[in-house]
């Protein structure tokens, strides 16, 4: 089975989708693994993504993100990503998506997103609204791109959003 990438912004669904997705799969597949990006960073440093924002700065994070994504490249058997919103952020990382599998977009209204994590004490970049709004409008396009599967998380159930992603395999 192919692998399978969730990209989309803060708070589009897919942390969700990808675990409803993973509980489906498993079945069939019961050696397939789930990874979120952020928890993953965490883990790895064990160090909260808020408090590595606030001590060591955004650039860190990406490229520590960077490496976690080459290293989730790298690894053996199928797996399915969740990654953290900003992953479309270094141009190097859109390649990278591409090489590990069939990379979703799970998009949302950001008027839908700001009501759902706007001002996030988790989320970093969710504490001013036009900042939040002007993000969103740099990296449509990107996930747009990046995309191979676009859908609806705004609009759509979590059932529908599944059956979509599964239909695409
Ligand atoms: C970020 C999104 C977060 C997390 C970090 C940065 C972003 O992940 O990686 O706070 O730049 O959009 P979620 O998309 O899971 O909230």
């Amino acid at each position: 089975m192919k692998n399978i990438v969730f990209v989309g912004f803060m708070g589009s669904g897919k942390t969700t989708l990808s675990k409803v997705l993973y509980k489906e799969l498993v079945k069939e597949n019961p050696d397939i693994r789930l990874i979120d990006t952020d928890a993953y960073i965490e883990e790895k440093l064990s160090r909260k993504i808020s408090d590595i924002f606030a001590k060591e700065g955004e650039a860190f994070f990406r490229v520590i993100e960077t490496e976690t994504l080459k290293e989730i490249a790298d690894m053996e058997g199928t797996v399915i990503v969740s990654c953290g919103g900003g992953i479309v952020e270094r141009k190097e990382n859109l390649s990278i998506l591409k090489s590990i599998g069939t990379v979703v977009f799970a998009n949302t209204p950001i008027d839908i997103l700001w009501e759902r994590v706007g001002n996030d004490p988790l989320r970093p970049l969710s504490k001013d609204k036009d900042a939040f709004f002007l993000l969103y409008n740099k990296r449509l396009g990107l996930y747009t791109e990046v995309a191979d599967v676009i859908i609806d998380t705004g609009n759509d159930s979590v059932e529908k959003c599944v059956e979509t992603v599964r239909r695409s395999l």
